[in-house]
């Protein structure tokens, strides 16, 4: 392949065969205290099989008293882990793939101290309602002059560790905010002291400056020493910016000795979400800020930032704005991209769906291989003739591996077209990367030559016919209709409204608290929406995890973050209204009262219902008896998410 990201590229003495990673991240399987166990190389081999040629582990704190105290991640704080980085090391190498370990001293987002004092964290940051809404423990405290002389000396013995141990290089953690004592010494936001570690940019700056000197010492003039920043912490003049970046961190950095930039953005607690981007994001919307390092710096630079896609990857490395590409959500949702690309099947990769429901340990919505005990996927013993019925994402994938394993599959599906609900949200223009995944099963479908029949209602009569020895129900939900609202002019369902299956008029009143997304599209477009739920603050999107949630709560809550950043916009089109219930639709209007009994009326041309769903089992009841082997997956078995449909595909397919 004669694309330049599939080029060899040298840091130093280590030669990568390719320009694609694995960045850190933390979530990956770890043996009891910190060891290196089967699991957690079985977790990064599948990575380097795939073909990225640099993995690079989660942050592993070289501190023993701190990592004792939080727990996160492997171990390094004493020769014991030697052998089990050994075999790391090893196992990467067998698959022509290079090894990093990120060093992070972890601040005050993980329970340890920050560099304090600071106007972060205290007591009004303590009682700051992101917390009450999110549950961030923020902890106060400081670390003396002793505590950091000695922190890096930690760093210093890790590191001399991790080389004896053959890892290929070490990445020293320098950046997402409070996530690391790095970060928060280089940050004029949560950096205020008045020592020689706070002040001006070269006494912030020391911390990290001193590590890498140190390192440097100890490891030599060739080994390679990667330092990972936040080339914007989005916290304005505040914090640090790309033009402080690129005047005095990247300067200081590379005359310390470092040898490569992983350029990463956001803070751990503050912006969450800008540094594990979830689907509304742009791909690759980060990727200006590795472009701005590059202007100053002769020195490798890695991008980051919701990169799935080989073909645009590959772009940024032509146009000269990074040197490598990290790929973090892509390689959780298939570790073998990079090798399915260069063996010219592109159609064949799942592409992330940016859900950020687990992101490795315990789950991906779309990769159920991601577990530590998956069934494995084998040939049947006996080839049989497997009926789905239902072409959403769960039967599609239940589908898509019974015909892998070897049985002949027919799916049917009542709709013209497959993906069910998933396709329709994906309508929605913030989830349109579900899409992506709806894609691939689709695809899969023709590959396998799975015999789809779409506009095609199940019957009894069908199975019948057909004869199969397996029936797999895969039927969905639909939306409950609360009376109230049943059959009243301009009601319809989210479905409905995602499918546009009626016009959606100028007034959109939506009832449910978890449809955030869509009432910020509609708002886009210049309705006039207003969401209503039984639920207080806290239920508001309540089922996303929290990397959604903040952009959620940014664009739709007062709840208190600091309004320096781009993204604090807080939307005045859509209001929402808490713990509010229906009495009645009426044609003057939808008539709710609140939790202290007051009543009002809200005019609507559009009322959106977005509430309980219940499984779509009518087809179950007509075939109890009728076939030997029926199973129920995804909603119409229990309602749930995506990964619940795909999960449950997964555990009755691979066992057929
Ligand atoms: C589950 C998870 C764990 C992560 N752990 C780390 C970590 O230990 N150190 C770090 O610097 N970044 C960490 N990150 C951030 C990623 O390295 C990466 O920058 C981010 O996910 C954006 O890349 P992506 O959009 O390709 O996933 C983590 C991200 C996720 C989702």
């Amino acid at each position: 392949m004669d694309k330049k990201i599939f080029q060899p590229i040298k840091i130093k003495n280590m030669e990568l065969k390719n320009r694609i990673g694995m960045p850190p991240w933390l979530n990956n399987p770890v043996g009891k205290d910190g060891f290196v166990d089967d699991l957690t190389i079985r977790w990064f081999e599948e990575r380097a099989k795939g073909g990225a040629g640099f993995i690079m582990t989660g942050a592993v704190d070289p501190r023993p008293a701190c990592w004792k105290s939080h727990g996160q991640g492997l171990a390094i704080w004493d020769d014991k882990f030697i052998p089990g980085f050994a075999r790391l090391a090893t196992a990467m190498h067998r698959h022509g793939a290079r090894l990093g370990v990120q060093i992070a001293f972890l601040g005050p987002g993980f329970g340890q101290a920050g560099m304090s004092p600071s106007p972060w964290p205290d007591e009004k940051h303590a009682k700051d309602r992101m917390s009450d809404v999110f549950g961030s423990n923020i902890p106060i405290g400081s670390v003396s002059i002793e505590n950091i002389q000695q922190y890096e000396l930690d760093a210093v013995a890790a590191a001399i560790r991790l080389k004896a141990a053959g890892v290929d290089c070490v990445e020293l953690h320098c950046a997402h905010g409070g996530a690391t004592l790095c970060n928060c010494a280089i940050s004029p936001f949560y950096n205020r002291r008045t020592d020689k570690y706070g002040g001006n940019w070269e006494n912030r700056l020391r911390l990290p400056v001193e590590t890498i000197q140190k390192m440097r010492v100890a490891l030599g003039e060739d080994y390679p020493i990667l330092a990972r920043i936040s080339a914007d912490e989005f916290l304005g003049e505040k914090g640090i910016t790309p033009e402080t970046t690129t005047k005095y961190v990247v300067p200081a950095l590379e005359k310390a000795g470092v040898d490569c930039f992983d350029v990463s953005q956001g803070s751990i607690l503050h912006t969450p979400q800008g540094i594990i981007l979830p689907l509304y994001y742009p791909r690759g919307c980060f990727i200006h800020l590795a472009e701005a390092v590059k202007q100053v710096t002769k020195r490798p630079v890695i991008g980051v930032g919701r990169i799935l896609d080989l073909d645009i990857a590959s772009k940024y490395i032509e146009q000269g704005k990074a040197d490598m590409i990290y790929m973090g959500g892509q390689l959780c949702a298939d570790p073998e991209t990079p090798k399915k690309y260069l063996e010219g099947r592109p159609e064949d990769i799942r592409l992330c769906i940016g859900c950020r429901i687990g992101c490795g340990r315990p789950a991906c919505a779309v990769n159920y291989d991601i577990q530590d005990h998956p069934i494995p996927l084998t040939v049947a013993r006996k080839s049989k003739k497997v009926l789905v019925i239902g072409g959403g994402i769960g039967g599609m994938e239940a589908a898509r591996v019974a015909a892998l394993r070897g049985h002949k599959v027919t799916l049917m599906e009542r709709d013209s077209e497959l993906g069910g609900m998933v396709s329709a949200l994906a309508r929605d223009a913030y989830l349109a990367e579900f899409g992506n995944f709806v894609n691939y099963l689709t695809t899969q479908m023709r590959k396998l030559k799975v015999d789809v029949r779409v506009c095609k209602e199940a019957t009894a009569d069908d199975v019948r016919e057909l004869k199969p020895d397996v029936v797999i129900l895969a039927t969905g939900s639909s939306m409950v209709m609360p009376d109230v609202a049943k059959g009243k002019p301009g009601v319809i369902s989210i479905i409905e409204a995602l499918n546009r299956q009626q016009e959606i008029g100028q007034r959109v009143v939506i009832w449910g608290l978890v449809a955030a997304s869509m009432a910020i599209s509609l708002a886009d477009e210049g309705k006039e929406v207003t969401m209503i739920g039984r639920g207080g603050e806290d239920t508001l999107d309540r089922d996303d995890p929290n990397y959604r949630r903040v952009w959620v709560f940014r664009k739709l809550t007062d709840v208190n973050f600091p309004r320096e950043t781009p993204e604090a916009q807080r939307m005045h089109n859509p209001k929402v209204l808490y713990h509010v219930d229906v009495e009645a639709v009426t044609a003057e209007g939808i008539k709710i009262v609140d939790k202290d009994g007051a009543r009002s009326i809200l005019p609507y041309d559009t009322f959106i219902i977005s509430r309980e769903r219940a499984s779509n089992d009518a087809v179950l009841k007509e075939l109890q008896g009728k076939v030997s082997e029926v199973y129920q997956i995804g909603d119409c078995a229990k309602v749930g998410e995506i990964k619940d449909a795909v999960w449950s595909a997964n555990e009755i397919a691979r066992k057929i």
